[in-house]
């Protein structure tokens, strides 16, 4: 699984064969700036999960319901996970917790909407947890994360994340809990891999978790691309005859006289 947050990305990501497409709320961050997932609101992410399915012939697309839009009441969480599948045309909706949002996630199901959980180092949370740090290191911790993958599937979700958790413990809930357990920061034994495509393809700068591998630096390239554009036009070597287009030498002459 891969996130993506606009038409060009999903088509692109789509197209190389990824089958799992998560807009995430982490758009929050390396979209739209902020430095947190938490001001990122319903309205946005529906804008983005509308675009990420125009560009998708065949990837699964979840749409991420953002902070306090499943855990204020029951009604309210149904309806915005309906507003994801009715306006946007995505598959399934993720949501993070695990005991405490066991009960949303149930009914959200039993109407018919695929939800994926999310538990671990779940960013909503961040100021609870006091900065992006390792989750389930303790006992009592490690106890609580299987506890809630357990809650999770008992709930009915589809497959669940695991974010910064240590290794061993991911490749354990893997093997207690019969639904796919899809991995960032959790280590090889999850059932699957899932990445923010910024990370992955070095777009994003401002830091680079440990978790992620650059597989290309692209805000190199755009870089070099943007600043020989600069000099071109400067310069006036760009446009060329090839970006141009003519005209009848008559009709200047006439105006030209
Ligand atoms: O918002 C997001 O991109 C996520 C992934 C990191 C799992 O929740």
């Amino acid at each position: 699984m891969l996130t993506a947050y606009d038409y060009v990305t999903a088509k692109i990501v789509d197209e190389a064969g990824v089958p799992l497409i998560l807009v995430g709320d982490s758009l929050g961050m390396v979209v739209l700036g902020y430095n947190s997932t938490i001001p990122v609101t319903l309205e946005v992410m529906l804008h983005h999960t509308k675009a990420v399915v125009r560009g998708v012939k065949n990837a699964l697309v979840v749409g991420d319901m953002p902070f306090m839009t499943y855990t204020v009441n029951m009604e309210e969480a149904l309806r915005n996970a309906a507003r994801f599948l009715q306006e946007t045309g995505c598959q399934a909706v993720k949501l993070e917790g695990g005991v405490t949002v066991a009960d949303k996630v149930k009914r959200i199901v039993e109407c018919g909407i695929p939800v994926m959980g999310h538990i671990g180092l779940t960013p909503q949370s961040i100021h609870q947890f006091g900065g992006h740090k390792i989750q389930g290191k303790t006992p009592e911790a490690a106890k609580r994360l299987l506890e809630d993958a357990m809650a999770l599937e008992q709930a009915g979700a589809f497959a669940v994340v695991l974010e910064t958790v240590p290794a061993p413990l991911a490749t354990l809930i893997t093997k207690k809990i019969n639904i796919p357990t899809i991995g960032i920061g959790a280590g090889a034994g999850c059932d699957g891999q899932v990445q923010v495509i910024n990370d992955i393809l070095g777009s994003y700068t401002d830091f680079v978790p440990k978790h992620a591998k650059q597989y290309a630096r692209i805000a190199d390239i755009m870089s070099d691309a943007i600043s020989t554009y600069h000099q071109e036009v400067k310069a006036g070597t760009f446009p060329t005859e090839a970006q141009s287009f003519t005209m009848d030498e008559s009709i200047l002459k006439e105006l030209d006289k």
